[in-house]
């Protein structure tokens, strides 16, 4: 049975820019302990027949708001559920929810609306402001965009983080979880294993210090992702 996370049968990848699948738009629920959103999604954006698991675990088991954040960043929003669910829960706070895919875009601005979240900004990659800093990153980023590709965007993005900022990100065991976060400690990063349940591992990553003195590299000793 094909997962969220793979390609549609069409062949299409939920991380297209322009997907060109059919519409076919449906709404789900987000149930956390403290909120509850209706989402719409649709076809062509990543898990659009429910809230993926992973990204419900992360909005679960994640760290709790801090009362100073002022900019938080969602890396791949895809429809919404990261997004908004920090929207709700930070109202102090800008949610930037950066994708790729326009069609997920929509529904993310659609949905934002719809649960009277005025505090997302949804944006193409290239459309968020070179100087932005961020306090918190949260994150079920694409890993099946490829190991390049993923190490690139997370390069980009930790980069804007604050230095009291961090970034949690929720990654499948079976698609390199651990291998990304020793290459994420290669980089100089500081990573916490928050959380391991099921399929999943939540890392929680501090920025680079500016008195880390490491050596940067793109080797990677296992190709499990
Ligand atoms: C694993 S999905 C998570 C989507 C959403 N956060 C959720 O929980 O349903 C990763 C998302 O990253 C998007 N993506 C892929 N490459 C990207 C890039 N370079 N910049 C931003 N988003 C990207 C994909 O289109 C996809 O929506």
């Amino acid at each position: 049975m094909a997962t969220s996370d793979q390609p549609e049968s069409s062949g299409n990848h939920y991380f297209d820019a322009a997907p060109t699948t059919e519409s076919r738009r449906q709404t789900v629920s987000l149930a956390l302990p403290d909120l509850g959103l209706s989402l719409v999604t649709d076809r062509g954006v990543f898990s659009a027949d429910r809230v993926d698991a992973g990204s419900k675990l992360l909005l679960l088991e994640g760290p709790g708001p801090v009362a100073g954040d002022r900019v938080l960043l969602d890396i791949g929003a895809g429809y919404g559920p990261i997004s908004c669910a920090l929207a709700a829960r930070n109202p102090q706070a800008t949610v930037y929810a950066v994708e790729v895919n326009e069609r997920a875009r929509d529904l993310c601005r659609e949905n934002a609306i719809a649960n009277n979240l005025d505090n997302i900004v949804v944006a193409a990659p290239d459309d968020v402001p070179d100087g932005l800093v961020v306090d918190r990153i949260w994150s079920n980023p694409p890993i099946r965009v490829g190991k390049a590709a993923l190490h690139e965007l997370l390069l980009r993005w930790l980069g804007h983080l604050a230095p009291t900022g961090s970034a949690h990100l929720v990654v499948q065991k079976h698609l390199g979880a651990d291998s990304l976060a020793r290459w994420l400690e290669q980089q100089g990063h500081t990573v916490q294993r928050r959380a391991s349940r099921k399929a999943f591992r939540l890392l929680d990553v501090e920025p680079i210090s500016p008195t880390t003195h490491s050596t940067p590299t793109d080797r990677d000793d296992s190709s499990d992702q």
